[in-house]
């Protein structure tokens, strides 16, 4: 297999729209969420994952290893958020998405060290504006996305002789299934569309690989949306 990706959540909104363009720029695509989606596609494997399950991401890994053992892209993308003021936020809440936005891609990365092809792995994340600056409502949400970063500026220099480059993508709101479950309204005018997140993901994608984007922020041309 020539071009070799794996992402997780590419169930949904941007995950599912990053699987679809790599499929089209002829990447053999390993997707990894727990509902799967009903795309089809000969270079696509839609793989059972939970993130949030050591268990679960081995035998991801399990699974790509029975087809390759090069991953040159990786798109750390699965994410939840939920919105309650801290009051209203349980424990278990606030647990889960530490879970999953910081433990799942801690998880992630152990299973991937085996795959890198020095040199040349790009790992991409789509973190979130909330991974350098405080909303209201989301103490979870900020708390794992910032903890997200803590863990890749770290193995961004633990990793520096495998000379592989590190993307990391700080969007604000955008106007994906997200917003369906974050638990309170939000108005969607000021939110970037998925095909704004696209242009900018397939830019990265295919600029030259000896160009690296440490950080990139992009939000809509009105502003936070606060
Ligand atoms: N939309 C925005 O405004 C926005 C802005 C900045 C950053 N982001 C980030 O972009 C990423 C994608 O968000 P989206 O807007 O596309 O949301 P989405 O439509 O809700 O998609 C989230 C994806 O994450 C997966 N996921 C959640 N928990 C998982 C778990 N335990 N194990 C495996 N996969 C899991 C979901 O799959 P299953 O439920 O099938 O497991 C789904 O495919 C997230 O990291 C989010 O924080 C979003």
């Amino acid at each position: 297999m020539e071009k070799c990706a794996i992402i997780t959540g590419s169930s949904s909104g941007l995950g599912l729209e990053m699987t679809k363009s790599l499929l089209f720029s002829g990447y053999t695509v390993f997707g990894g969420s727990r509902s799967g989606t009903d795309l089809e596609h000969d270079n696509f494997y839609d793989v059972e994952l939970d993130i949030t399950s050591e268990e679960s991401v081995d035998e991801f890994f399990e699974t790509v290893r029975e087809f390759t053992d090069k991953v040159h892209l990786v798109i750390n993308n699965a994410g939840i958020c939920e919105m309650t003021s801290l009051s209203d936020t349980s424990t278990e809440s606030f647990e889960m998405h530490l879970a999953t936005n910081t433990v799942g891609p801690f998880l992630l990365f152990k299973g991937l060290e085996s795959f890198i092809v020095p040199g040349e792995t790009h790992v991409i994340s789509i973190l979130s504006t909330a991974a350098h600056y405080g909303y209201p409502n989301v103490s979870g949400y900020n708390a794992s996305k910032f903890g997200q970063l803590g863990l890749i500026q770290s193995l961004k220099k633990e990793w520096k002789d495998y000379k592989i480059r590190f993307t990391n993508l700080f969007p604000g709101a955008i106007d994906t299934p997200l917003w369906d479950k974050v638990g309170m309204k939000a108005s969607r005018d000021k939110m970037l569309k998925t095909s704004d997140f696209m242009a900018v993901f397939n830019f990265i994608v295919e600029a030259p690989a000896n160009i690296q984007f440490p950080e990139l922020t992009f939000l809509h041309k009105d502003g936070f949306l606060e």
